[in-house]
This record gives C-alpha cells, sequence and structure tokens, in this order.
C-alpha cells in the first residue's frame, strides 16, 4: 500500500477509534464532552497517531495496543493545541479549519476541555492489554513528554521569548522541546506497543530519528507560517511575524531554515538505514518512517 493510501486509511481508522472512546456528547457535562470532542474530531494531520502506528508496525506490534497509544498521544497534542490558541498564549481563531475551542465554547469550556483531554489520555493507557511493566513505561514516556521538560516546558520558552531574539541553540531547545518532545514519544510510544520490551538498540535508533524528524515539524512549521495561506493551513498564517515570536525564519530566514530542516530529515532516514542493518526483522520494515520524515518535509499545511 501506497503510503497516501496507509496514512488515509489509519486517519480514518483512528477517527473511528476516537468517536467511540471520547465522552459522548449526550452525557453530562455535555457542553464540556462537546468542547473535547470538538477539539479532537474531524481535523488535523494525525502525525502523531500514524508515527505511532508505523513505529508499532517495525516491531509487530497489535493494533489494539496502538489505538490507545494513538489516542493518548493525539489527546495530549489536541488539548496543546486548544490552550496554544487561547488569549494568554497565541490568541488565534482559527484551527483546523474551523473556529478555535475556545472561541466556540468560551475560555472557561477551552481550558478545561484541555485539562480533561489531558487526563483521558493517561487513562487511554491503561486500556491497553500489554503488561503492566510496558504500561507503565508509556506513562513514563508521555508524561516526560508532555510535561515542563517536554511541551509544556517549550510553550514556556516560547511564552518568555516573545520580543526577544533568541541563539540558534536556545530556538532549537525551544522546538524540541515543545514539538520534537510528543513527536519522539509518538515513534517510542509505538514500539512499547508489541507484546515485549523493544530492543535498547532499536529504542536509541528510533530516538535518533524521531529527534531529527520532530526538529525539522517545528522549522516546517515555522517555515509555513510565513509562506502558506491561511486557507490551505486552515490557521492563521502570519501569525508569529505578527506577534513577534522567535522562529527559525526569523532567526536564519526562509533559505537557511528550508536547508536546516532537509538536513535533520536526511539524518532521519540514516538512521532509518541503520534500524534497516541492526537485525533481519527490520529489514524492508522502516518504509512508513522514511514515508513520513519526507511527508514532513513535503507538507503543505
Ligand atoms: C501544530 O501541530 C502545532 C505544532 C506542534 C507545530 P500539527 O501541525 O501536527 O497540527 P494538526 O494536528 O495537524 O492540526
Ligand atoms: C505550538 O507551536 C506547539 C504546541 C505545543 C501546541 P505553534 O504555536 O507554532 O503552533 P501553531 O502554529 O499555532 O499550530
Ligand atoms: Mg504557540
Ligand atoms: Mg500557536
Ligand atoms: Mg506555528
Amino acid at each position: 500500500m501506497d503510503f497516501k493510501s496507509w496514512s488515509a486509511q489509519r486517519a480514518a481508522h483512528f477517527e473511528l477509534c476516537a468517536k467511540k472512546a471520547l465522552p459522548p456528547d449526550n452525557r453530562l457535562p455535555w457542553k464540556l464532552h462537546e468542547a473535547m470532542r470538538y477539539a479532537v474530531l474531524d481535523g488535523g494531520k494525525r502525525i502523531r497517531p500514524l508515527l505511532a502506528y508505523a513505529a508499532g508496525e517495525l516491531v509487530g506490534a497489535k493494533e489494539e495496543a496502538l489505538d490507545h497509544i494513538a489516542l493518548s498521544l493525539e489527546y495530549i497534542h489536541s488539548y496543546s493545541l486548544v490552550h496554544d490558541d487561547m488569549p494568554c498564549m497565541d490568541n488565534d481563531t482559527l484551527r483546523r479549519g474551523k473556529l478555535t475551542t475556545h472561541k466556540k465554547y468560551g475560555e472557561a469550556m477551552g481550558m478545561l476541555a484541555g485539562d480533561a483531554l489531558q487526563a483521558q489520555a493517561f487513562f487511554e493507557l491503561t486500556q491497553t492489554k500489554l503488561p503492566g511493566e510496558q504500561i507503565a513505561m508509556l506513562v513514563k514516556l508521555l508524561a516526560a513528554a508532555a510535561g515542563s521538560a517536554g511541551m509544556c516546558g517549550g510553550q514556556a520558552v516560547d511564552l518568555l521569548s516573545v520580543h526577544q531574539k533568541l541563539d540558534l541553540d536556545t530556538l532549537t531547545l525551544m522546538h524540541r522541546m515543545k514539538t520534537g518532545a510528543m513527536i519522539r514519544a509518538s515513534a517510542l510510544m509505538g514500539l512499547y506497543g508489541a507484546d515485549q520490551m523493544p530492543a535498547a538498540s532499536l529504542i536509541g535508533l528510533v530516538a535518533q530519528y524521531a529527534d531529527a524528524i520532530g526538529l525539522a515539524f517545528q522549522v516546517i512549521d515555522d517555515i509555513l507560517d510565513v509562506t502558506a495561506e491561511t486557507a490551505v493551513l486552515g490557521k492563521t498564517a502570519g501569525k508569529d511575524a505578527a506577534e513577534d515570536k522567535p522562529t527559525f525564519v526569523s532567526l536564519l530566514g526562509l533559505e537557511q531554515s528550508r536547508k536546516m530542516a532537509q538536513n535533520e530529515i536526511s539524518r532521519a532516514l540514516e538512521a532509518l538505514q541503520t534500524i534497516e542493518k541492526l537485525s533481519k526483522e527490520y529489514e524492508g520494515k522502516t518504509e512508513r518512517l522514511a514515508d513520513i520524515a519526507n511527508y514532513i518535509l513535503s507538507r503543505d499545511h
């Protein structure tokens, strides 16, 4: 199956899982449940679920486990977007081609929908039929990626850096935390979806791959903010410059930023080559992960 069909099929499958797993909007408090469903369903590229499915396929993980893992990742990610869009952060009105959650449901419901999605993410991980020690690892990976050393920490650096010119190292660290951490967790958590613990050598290489695409992902996000149209992006273009955010484009310019993203993708593909040689078990099985890396570079939204 080619990447386009595979990703469309996985995304459609994920959508069905999420529709079933999210609290129904006819259960009290229905407004909150409606806001949670609005924030997650019907939109988004589902990159984090796709990564978990692709990494899981590499080690023969069962779909049942990967579904819970994919849900947990997309819940955290969707919550981070809901809060990122609120007036106290980026103050955006458009997300995934729709009104932002706080615009549609009010700030209090937006905040609570995000909070509740975060809790729901960890609940999902307890629902897999995996051995207890693997569930514990999944919880640990997700908590580390979402918390102050990961996404939340990166968001804090982002907000504290408005109107400042960051040096390249600090900007890179900010991107690795706010976006890279969840991308890394997505790939690693896919590995823990198998019936046994993944090999340490594989974890290291998948982490190398994921760190590289995670950084590239946010660099491309910065580029698209400048080059893409709002209608294609599904979120307001030109927002970073308007808010005077430190981005790769503002520091390095468009051309250098693109080169940097390309370099990161090449590094990711090299890590996959090494995985192929690691064991017969992985031979010919890293194609999906390579496709995702290439997609991150070529995406238009
Ligand atoms: C946007 O993430 C925010 C970043 C971390 C760069 P995505 O580009 O994955 O957003 P969706 O999920 O596809 O809407
Ligand atoms: C947000 O980065 C990353 C998150 C953790 C949500 P941005 O603020 O650049 O994301 P967009 O451009 O609004 O999607
Ligand atoms: Mg932001
Ligand atoms: Mg934003
Ligand atoms: Mg952005």
